[in-house]
């Protein structure tokens, strides 16, 4: 199934298992962001690129019965599947709007809390995007980033093909105008605009072969360093190289490895 171009990791339900999985292993770092900034009960939110949604329903119970959550999601599949799970579990305060940020329309200074992880960086026009979203903004209201500074990656022992992955996903993400250290440039840009930075927070999760985070790596290295050769990012050689050398490691008691930089952003509204 592709219901959106756009998404360069693919609209699929093996896509959709790894967002799950992916949810499970840095749930806690949402959790604590969420936390830092205290979500309140009754505010209207906005989940922008929201996927399936597990963020969504967590805002949802996060903001209760009288506040509201919005997920924004390009694709039906993703979007389809949260209706359903909300229906499951009876989650009533949830609203979708079904389009890219770039094409529909939402409301002008109308939410408290505008929230997106794993988005921006993939966008085009990333300035753009995100001005856009200062506009649906509440004056008071907070909006928050999570997304990579893709540095920091790092498999031990090294010494392989694997120390360049981070130049390999930034090559990824380029592919279709995403920019892996856009989130470097969001202070500038909050500051362009009447946005206080409130905070600016990186983030990172390192294990050994037992841990959830190389789980992760893996779900995504083992599928996406062939889906980069198909796509010409690499050559079939470079990504054989990448993949063993992530094989060597991935079940060696020697192993730790280290996950990408996150960067939780915060900004407030003041004008
Ligand atoms: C890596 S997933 C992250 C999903 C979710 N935010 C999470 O943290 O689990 C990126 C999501 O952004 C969505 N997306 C991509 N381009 C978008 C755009 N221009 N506007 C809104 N959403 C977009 C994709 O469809 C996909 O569901």
């Amino acid at each position: 199934m592709s219901d959106n171009r756009d998404y360069i990791f693919g609209i699929n339900q093996t896509e959709l298992d790894r967002l799950e999985f992916q949810q499970s292993v840095w749930k806690n770092v949402t959790d604590d962001f969420f936390r830092r900034i205290k979500i309140q009960k009754g505010w209207k939110c906005l989940d922008v690129g929201a996927g399936p949604g597990f963020v969504t329903m967590d805002l949802s119970g996060l903001v209760g019965e009288t506040g509201e959550v919005t997920a924004l999601e390009p694709s039906e599949f993703y979007l389809n599947y949260l209706k359903e799970e909300c229906r499951k579990k009876n989650i009533q305060n949830t609203q979708f709007i079904h389009g890219n940020l770039e094409d529909v329309k939402i409301e002008n200074n109308y939410y408290d809390f505008i929230f997106m992880r794993w988005v921006i960086d993939f966008v085009p026009e990333p300035e753009k995007f995100l001005i856009k979203l200062l506009g649906s903004l509440k004056k008071g209201g907070m909006i928050a980033i999570e997304d990579y500074i893709y540095e920091g990656i790092a498999l031990f022992p090294k010494g392989g093909a694997f120390d360049n992955i981070s130049e390999v996903m930034k090559s990824y993400y380029n592919l279709q105008g995403g920019d892996l250290h856009f989130t470097a440039k969001v202070p500038s840009i909050f500051r362009k605009n009447n946005i206080e930075l409130v905070e600016y927070k990186p983030v990172s999760l390192a294990g050994d072969m037992d841990s959830g985070v190389i789980e992760w790596a893996h779900k995504f290295f083992n599928v996406h360093l062939q889906l980069m050769a198909d796509k010409k990012i690499i050559t079939q050689k470079e990504a054989d190289n990448l993949l063993e050398d992530w094989l060597k490691h991935r079940y060696d008691p020697e192993t730790v490895f280290f996950s990408p930089v996150i960067v939780d952003i915060t900004g407030l509204k003041i004008s």
